[in-house]
């Protein structure tokens, strides 16, 4: 979760199954996209699952949800 102050402005849920890592629904609020929060969040879950050893991870993203697909291509995926 990212917070500015009290308010939440970025979540995204992270989960693994002991093998694998599972990434799930990033969001950012509109106003505050590009600022690298939804890429800080993204590095975070996954630095927390190699913590735990998981090395490989799944995420969901939408087939007509081109900019997020765009946001995870950039970062190699
Ligand atoms: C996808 C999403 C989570 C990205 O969140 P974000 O906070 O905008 O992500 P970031 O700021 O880390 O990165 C977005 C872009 O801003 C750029 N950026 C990051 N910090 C920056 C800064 N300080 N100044 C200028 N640009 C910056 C990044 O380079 C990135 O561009 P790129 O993808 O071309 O590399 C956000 O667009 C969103 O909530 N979308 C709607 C929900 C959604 O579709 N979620 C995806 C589910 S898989």
């Amino acid at each position: 979760m990212a917070l500015l102050g009290s308010r939440i402005v970025g979540c995204v849920m992270c989960g693994q199954d002991g093998r694998r890592g599972y990434l799930q629904h990033l969001a950012v609020e509109a106003d505050l996209r590009s600022r690298g929060i939804g890429g800080a969040l993204a590095e975070r879950s996954l630095a927390a699952l190699e913590r735990l050893g998981i090395e490989k991870t799944h995420i969901d993203v939408l087939a007509d949800n081109i900019e997020a697909q765009q946001f995870w291509v950039n970062r190699g995926w």
